[in-house]
């Protein structure tokens, strides 16, 4: 959307090289209160392998989160742009080596809420960008109508809305893909704060949330995540369950996603991976020979 979606291209974005893309050994599954806990900070301090500025990166803790509870077979985006959110989930899905098929929907036309961009040298950035890092990420370049046929009535696990926002674009998103969402499903909607004339997400989401089990975070634009299949997995129960009944954990866990949600950025620049030693002597030279040449002229001014 205009106001919030910086035109950063995948080759101007925060890359990030990670030797952590795997979790480290001994992460856990919710076998106890203190593994449960682990399992969920373990993934919201989890980075992306690259982030490219968008204005979904306050969420992308949250997404690591929701895949190592919920273990999607799939996931499916629809609206993908310069690939911010896509690529955030299928760094979640390699992290955890959990199989999960990610499909990348966009016609990379833009729309009324997103800034002009030029969708052919984007499309095929990101599609080079993923051919090299997470070759089975598939990308339909379509409307999202006409990606319908490609998927059966029933299978998606994580069905994440990020299209056009006004109110008549996600009630007819939401119409034409709910069919497609399994007894496991999860669909995300993006921009459920924003309330300016023109954005209906938050019209759409308030009758949502009385339907089905949710859970919404409001920084970063907002995020409404609908559990929308009966048959959540254990993990993602037990999360709901805190969510809806402890005050407390409701309001630790949402803080929580959203500070570790706008420090990503820094973050992911913190840990770029530090230059060899070879290449740090090598920039050290000309400073260490500007030393030198300081101290020369010192001593030549002292008269020594
Ligand atoms: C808000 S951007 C997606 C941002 C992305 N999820 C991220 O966080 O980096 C919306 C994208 O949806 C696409 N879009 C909107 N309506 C569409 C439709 N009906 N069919 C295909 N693409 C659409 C636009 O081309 C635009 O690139």
């Amino acid at each position: 959307m205009a106001s919030e979606y910086r035109p950063e291209r995948p080759s101007l974005a925060v890359q990030r090289q990670s030797p952590e893309l795997k979790q480290p050994t001994g992460a856990c599954e919710s076998s106890s209160d203190d593994l449960f806990e682990w399992a969920i900070t373990e993934a919201l301090f989890a980075k992306p392998l690259s982030l490219f500025l968008t204005a979904w990166a306050g969420h992308i803790p949250f997404l690591f989160a929701l895949f190592k509870l919920s273990k999607p077979r799939n996931y499916v985006e629809l609206g993908v742009q310069y690939g911010g959110s896509f690529v955030a989930a299928c760094s979640a899905a390699a992290r955890y080596d959990i199989g999960t098929s990610c499909f990348g929907i966009d016609n990379w036309q833009g729309d009324r809420h997103s800034r002009s961009y030029d969708g052919d040298d984007e499309f095929r950035k990101l599609s080079e960008y993923l051919k090299r890092h997470f070759p089975t990420a598939v990308l339909h370049r379509k409307d999202f109508s006409d990606a319908l046929q490609t998927f059966e009535d029933g299978t998606i696990d994580i069905l994440h809305f990020d299209g056009l926002h006004t109110l008549e674009a996600i009630q007819r998103d939401f119409a034409d893909w709910r069919p497609k969402l399994s007894r496991r499903g999860i669909a995300l909607f993006h921009d459920i704060s924003l309330r300016e004339a023109e954005f209906g997400v938050w019209k759409f989401w308030d009758r949502l949330k009385t339907s089905c089990r949710t859970i919404e975070f409001y920084h970063s634009a907002g995020l409404g995540v609908a559990f929308v299949g009966p048959d959540q997995t254990p993990a993602v129960n037990r999360l709901l369950s805190q969510w809806e009944t402890n005050d407390p954990f409701r309001e630790f866990f949402r803080t929580t996603c959203e500070h570790i949600g706008r420090e990503l950025p820094d973050r992911m620049m913190a840990t770029l991976p530090a230059p060899q030693p070879s290449k740090v002597r090598r920039l050290l030279r000309p400073i260490k020979r500007f030393a030198k040449r300081l101290a020369m002229v010192g001593s030549a001014g002292s008269g020594k």
